[in-house]
């Protein structure tokens, strides 16, 4: 049976770090009070030429020197994203340009931070349709352009990156075994961007305060452990996996006291989890992304490893997915 596998990952992080140090400059906040309420201890901000679609494709390229297949090879490039630097045309058409990946069609998802999960299940799709397919499948964020600098209760958690992994057909056990994708439109209040203001006066909202992030912070923490667990037990179920036989989990990287105690509900030991949110804070649909490749570069993923992803974003969208390496 063909499944969606991945042949190399990359991952691109702006130069620019913002430590929590640095934030006390800028907001009555404190290293200590990000720190035990997050996990946080810095985060990347993008300069001049670090735009959106320029750190997806360095992501990419490195995810293709991986793989040793050259941009042109490429089918299909999916970005998952909410801040690219162009509201059309997409961030992977930007992508395309950027490899020269002439043969590839190109669109964005936007599930925020289940924007990953919901982009490999896309490629998974395709790929089971045509196993033969090359997919480039990448998160990408800069999250600081759209954060209210004066605002510490969101400006202390957010931060700027890109992850990708290329994908094909596999017929040897490796790959995607299941996903389990959900969304909750009603919740959309809870956490939200506006889009810039519309140009048709009638149409801007009275209460519109800027195209910023904002957040019912507790609320979103309660349901993000809920839905993710939730989540994990609906794939492993379809997989008929038990959490022990898991290797890896790589979660979105929000806040550390979340990854925390959603490791104590399915009983996964620390020691199982990725981590890396102390590093980039929360890089919304690159978190995964970015994670997956620095554990792969770190040597913790063995062939045949089960790997388990879990996310939970603004919709609100979450679910998880279940891979073999
Ligand atoms: N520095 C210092 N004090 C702060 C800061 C800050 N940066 N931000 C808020 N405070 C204050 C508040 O004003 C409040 O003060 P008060 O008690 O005098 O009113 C106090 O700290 C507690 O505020 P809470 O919001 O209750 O703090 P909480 O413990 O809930 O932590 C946090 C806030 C970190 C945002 C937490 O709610 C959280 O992580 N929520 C989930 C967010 C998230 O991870 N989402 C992930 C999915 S969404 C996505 O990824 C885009």
């Amino acid at each position: 049976m063909n499944r969606a596998a991945i042949l190399g990952t990359g991952s691109c992080l702006p130069r620019r770090v913002l430590a929590n140090t640095d934030l006390e400059k800028m907001v009555d906040t404190s290293d200590e009070w990000i720190t035990v309420r997050t996990g946080i201890r810095e985060r990347r901000i993008a300069g001049a030429g670090e735009e959106t679609s320029r750190l997806a494709a360095e992501a990419s390229r490195r995810a293709l020197a991986m793989a040793g297949v050259s941009a042109e090879e490429v089918d299909l490039i999916i970005v998952g994203t909410m801040t690219s630097e162009k509201a059309m045309p997409s961030c992977a058409c930007l992508v395309q340009k950027e490899l020269g990946a002439v043969n590839a069609f190109a669109l964005d998802v936007n599930a925020a931070c289940s924007g990953f999960l919901y982009s490999l299940d896309v490629a998974d799709k395709y790929i089971l349709a045509n196993p033969a397919m090359k997919v480039l499948v990448i998160g990408a964020e800069n999250l600081s352009a759209r954060i209210n600098w004066q605002d510490r209760s969101t400006c202390v958690l957010f931060g700027d990156g890109a992850g990708a992994c290329l994908l094909t057909g596999a017929s040897d056990g490796r790959g995607l075994l299941g996903s389990r994708l959900m969304a909750d439109g009603r919740l959309w209040h809870l956490l939200h961007m506006d889009a810039a203001p519309s140009l048709n006066p009638d149409l801007i909202p009275e209460d519109y305060a800027g195209p910023y992030i904002r957040m019912a912070g507790q609320e979103v923490f309660k349901y993000a452990v809920r839905a993710m667990q939730d989540g994990v037990a609906q794939v492993l179920a379809k997989v008929g996996a038990d959490p022990a036989e898991v290797a890896l989990v790589i979660p979105h990287q929000a806040n550390i006291r979340i990854i925390n105690s959603l490791g104590d509900r399915l009983d996964i030991p620390a020691e199982k989890i990725y981590i890396n949110v102390h590093k980039y804070g929360n890089t919304s649909a690159a978190s995964m992304p970015i994670a997956l490749d620095e554990a792969n570069r770190e040597g913790r993923l063995a062939p045949g490893d089960l790997v388990l992803f879990c996310a939970f974003g603004g919709g609100f969208t979450w679910g998880a997915a279940v891979l073999r390496w």
